[in-house]
Formats: C-alpha cells, structure tokens, sequence
C-alpha cells in the first residue's frame, strides 16, 4: 500500500479503482464492499445535493450506498442512480441497501414498503434491506428530542418476528437479496438467530473510535453477522435531538488527531481508516467532493500501524450518540432502557 499523503490527487478522471476497496465476505456468501457512502442529511442537507454525492461518490468510486426510505430523498438518489446507469455503470458493480422505517412494521406494510423504495430507487432489488430500528415508533422527521409517538410500543419479539417473516418473503420474493437488523442488542439478536429461517447477514450499528461497542461487536462476528458502522466520523452535523452535554467528539480526540497529523490527513479520515481495518464497513456521509474522496482513498492506502490501531482501542469512551430518546415508549424512562444495558432485553 501506498502512504495516503505520496497517492496522486483522485478524480472522477483519475478514479479510485473499486477492484481495490477491500470487500467482506458475509454469510450468505455474497462480497461486500468494506467501506460505503451514507446518504442521510441529518435533516438539513437538501435531497438534490445528497444525489448529487452519490452520482460525484460513483464517479470517483464508491460501489456502496446506505439508503433508507426515511431520510426522504430515495427519489433523488433514485435519479442519480439512473443516470450512472445510463452512462455505463452495470446494476451489479453496485451495492445498494436501503431499511424499512419504523411504522412499517405491519406485517400488511413490509412489502409495500420495499416496493416503494425500489421504485424510488428505480432498481429491481436491492442487495440488503434492514429493519432500521427494533422499534416500531415513528417520528415526524426534524422532531425535536421530546418528541414521543403516542401510540409508541416496547420492543415484543413476536412482533419483530412477524414483520421478520415478510423480511424472510423478500428474499423468498428476489426482491431483496440480503437482510438484516439495525440498532440491535444482544439479547435481541439472541432472540432473531434462534427464530429466523434466513439469518441476519449484517447488523447496521453506531461505531467510531468513541462508541467501539466491543462486546457487541465479537458477538456479530463469532456469530457471522458483520457490523456496518454508522456515524463513523462521530456525526458531527447530527441533528439537535441527537445532542447532549455529555457528547464527545471523536475528531477532536488528541490521540486522532496525533495520528492525523503523522499521515497528513483529517481526523475524519483517521476515524475511516480505524473502522475498515477493525473490520466494521463505515458508511461516512459527505456532500464534499475533496472528503468523499479522502474518505474512499483511505480504504486502500497507508494502512495504520498495529500500535496506532492499539491506542485508538483504548480511547474508547462509550460515548452513544443516537441514543434514540424518540422511541421510548412510556413516561419516566432513560435513553439507556432502548439498549438493554443490564444483558436482558428491557421489559414492557
Ligand atoms: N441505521 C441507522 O439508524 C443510522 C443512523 C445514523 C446514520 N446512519 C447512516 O450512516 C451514515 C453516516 O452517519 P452520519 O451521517 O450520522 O455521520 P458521519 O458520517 O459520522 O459524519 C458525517 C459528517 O462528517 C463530515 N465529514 C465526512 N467526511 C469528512 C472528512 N473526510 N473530513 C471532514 N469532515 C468530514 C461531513 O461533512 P461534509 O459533508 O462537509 O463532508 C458530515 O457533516 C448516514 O448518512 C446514514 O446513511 C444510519
């Protein structure tokens, strides 16, 4: 590998080469690219700028995208996809996942759910589809953090099970070639392998150098289901519901930014480089041109030391920071009663 500041400026003339993004092996057997685009504007970036990083991400050479119906701009992304279609780029160079949002966990809403979103998407499956949270709870998007559904439920495992049985159709159907789980737990995940017919493939999870979850993250990985890391730069421009006093920035760590300044490049980066090589596929969102690229250069450059992957695994602060509040379900409770913290799954 090369040392990330000597490789030449990449451009969408001069592209990153995705036959070298490194890939992961999941347990239906299908490869994955290790490192994707993610597509939520955190409420505030438009859906027109988010299509446009998709269509500047592929030109430069990303193969994976995270989409999901809820962050309102699958139309868009849609669009954009489209386009790279017409212009060459082949349905199966491109990894797409996209989630069921949360008030369709109906067993009568799953299909059409993912119906619609690949009609958004203007694809005829999609690679992976996830429950986005084990919760069936919505919330008006740019809500603010006391914001509750009045019909909100705890999570009851026959429930998941159920919309899990139209998740297992899917695959049955080809509409979906992978599924899996979001914002899981342990013990919730206990439950789904021993009730599931088509087992998760990948469990879509906060992670960075402040959040690394390391008991949660083995469990995936002694049981097959790899981990793909939200908010791996610490989501800096997360909406205000996601915010507390307590929150920590990953950037800002000195120990990163040590790191950052050895290779010559943001702490952003640092972040990217600890999440591929841990294992984990991040999912950075970017709308800027020069971080999309940085973001994909480093999965295949300048790869960190083992003492520098060492002193990332000791700062971590298990600092969560979507921490959930919108979807509790009754009065008087803490965001930490959505993770099961005590190892069982917080009762009704
Ligand atoms: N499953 C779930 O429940 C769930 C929850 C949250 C997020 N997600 C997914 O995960 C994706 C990523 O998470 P996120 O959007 O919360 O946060 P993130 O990727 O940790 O942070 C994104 C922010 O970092 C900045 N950034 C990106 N690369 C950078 C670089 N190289 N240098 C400096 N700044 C950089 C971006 O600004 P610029 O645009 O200026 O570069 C943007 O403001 C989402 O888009 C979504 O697809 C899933």
């Amino acid at each position: 590998m090369t040392r990330l500041a000597n490789v030449p400026e990449c451009s969408p003339s001069n592209p990153v080469n995705p036959a070298d993004i490194p890939v992961r092996t999941l347990n239906s057997g299908v490869q994955i690219p290790a490192i994707g685009l993610g597509t939520f504007g955190s409420d505030h970036v438009p859906p027109s700028a988010v299509a446009e990083a998709v269509e500047y991400a592929a030109s430069v050479g990303y193969r994976h995208f995270d989409c999901a119906s809820v962050y309102g701009n699958e139309k868009q992304v849609g669009e954009s996809f489209e386009r790279l279609f017409k212009s060459g780029l082949r349905r199966e160079e491109l990894w797409i996942t996209s989630k069921l949002w949360n008030d369709k966990h109906g067993e009568d809403d799953v299909i059409a759910s993912c119906a619609k979103s690949l009609a958004d998407l203007k694809i005829e499956y999609l690679d992976l589809y996830l429950v986005h949270w084990p919760f069936p709870n919505h919330h008006p998007p740019g809500c603010d953090v006391g914001a509750r559904s009045p019909n909100a439920q705890p999570y009851i495992h026959e429930n998941y099970m159920r919309t899990w049985r139209k998740m297992e159709e899917l695959v049955d159907r080809g509409w979906v070639r992978n599924i899996g789980t979001s914002n899981m737990t342990i013990p919730k995940t206990k439950l789904l392998l021993r009730d599931a017919r088509i087992k998760p493939v990948a469990n879509e999870m906060e992670l960075h150098p402040h959040f690394q979850q390391p008991e949660f993250f083995e469990y995936l990985m002694r049981n097959g289901i790899q981990p793909i890391g939200f908010s791996p730069i610490g989501s800096p421009a997360r909406p205000e519901r996601d915010r507390t006093d307590e929150d920590t920035s990953p950037t800002e760590d000195p120990v990163i930014r040590r790191i950052a300044k050895q290779h010559g490049v943001h702490p952003a980066v640092v972040c990217i480089k600890w999440a591929v090589q841990r294992g984990q596929i991040p999912i950075p969102f970017s709308t800027n041109p020069r971080n999309i690229l940085a973001n994909l250069q480093c999965a295949v450059h300048d790869p960190l030391t083992e003492q520098e992957m060492n002193d990332i695994a000791r700062i971590d602060r298990n600092c969560r920071l979507i921490k959930g509040q919108v979807f509790l379900w009754k009065d008087n409770q803490t965001w930490e009663d959505l993770w099961d913290r005590n190892g069982e799954i917080t009762p009704p």
